[in-house]
């Protein structure tokens, strides 16, 4: 079967740092496949080649057969290949509305013309409504997006990638800093989300990684030294050493 996400040999040097070293990664069109390992494992490298933030250095990524490698961001994003991003990235002092509408407007349009009718209006609207309930930010959408929790605020991010109608998701850390109520919460709707749309999930807390993902990919030094289901990963003697060892 065709990958829906892959890549072959991709690698990324920063002078002499292989931060991704020769990655193959097999993707699905859905489920959450959760990609760990310690820091400087090059977790966000492969998030940042993949979505168009930096070239590789050398290999090639492909979406649903296409290659796709070395594409800018926006051209990406077109195809519904979004991000979020490790620090929090939202407009602070527009509203959680607002922060989704133009999101979801950018996605739609591109020039400003076609937002000129009523009806076109009207779409974007009931589309950014549609985001704030699946995410249950509804109650919120009329705070400015500094006003809200600090795990608010992650999910808020989460809305306004999932404004660009993806077809696969990268999150990078979503639930860092959170409070582990926060963290079940957000946990829950990203395994929801993945039903719908493949996910891939770059995350540090072992108890989230283990209970939502599909299958689970694990780098250490831009590598991938293992590859499962968690219960696999859990009992694997390289993996236990490399990463969850000093967690145990
Ligand atoms: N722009 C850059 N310039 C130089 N080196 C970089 C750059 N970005 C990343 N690196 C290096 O590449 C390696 C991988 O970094 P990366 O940020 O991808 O790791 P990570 O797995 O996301 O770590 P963390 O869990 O801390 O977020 C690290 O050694 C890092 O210092
Ligand atoms: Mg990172």
């Amino acid at each position: 079967m065709e990958a829906f996400l892959c890549t072959e040999d991709l690698c990324r040097h920063f002078g002499g740092v292989m931060a991704t070293n020769c990655v193959c990664i097999n993707i699905g069109e859905n489920g959450l496949r959760s990609v760990i390992g310690p820091n400087g494992a090059g977790k966000t490298t492969f998030i940042n080649i993949v979505t168009g933030r930096i070239p590789a250095s050398s290999g090639k990524v492909f979406f649903q057969g296409k290659d796709i490698t070395n594409k800018p961001t926006h051209e990406l994003v077109k195809m519904g290949i979004c991000r979020t991003f490790q620090i929090t990235s939202i407009f602070q002092k527009l509203s959680v509305f607002e922060n989704v509408r133009i999101a979801k407007q950018a996605r739609l349009g591109g020039t400003l013309r076609i937002f000129s009718t009523k009806k076109s209006l009207r779409k974007v609207t009931e589309k950014t409504w549609a985001i704030l309930e699946r995410l249950g930010l509804q109650d919120l959408a009329h705070q400015p997006a500094k006003n809200l929790a600090y795990g608010d605020q992650r999910v808020l991010e989460v809305a306004i990638a999932l404004a660009g109608d993806p077809n696969i998701l990268f999150l990078d850390e979503p639930t860092a800093g959170m409070s582990p109520a926060e963290t079940r919460h957000i946990s829950k709707l990203i395994k929801g989300l993945s039903e719908e749309i493949s996910i891939v999930l770059v995350e540090h807390d072992m108890d989230m990684v283990m209970s939502v993902s599909d299958k689970i990919s694990v780098l250490q030094y831009g590598s991938i030294i293992a590859e499962g289901k968690p219960e696999e990963i859990k009992s694997n003697p390289q993996v236990r050493e490399a990463y969850l060892g000093k967690e145990q």
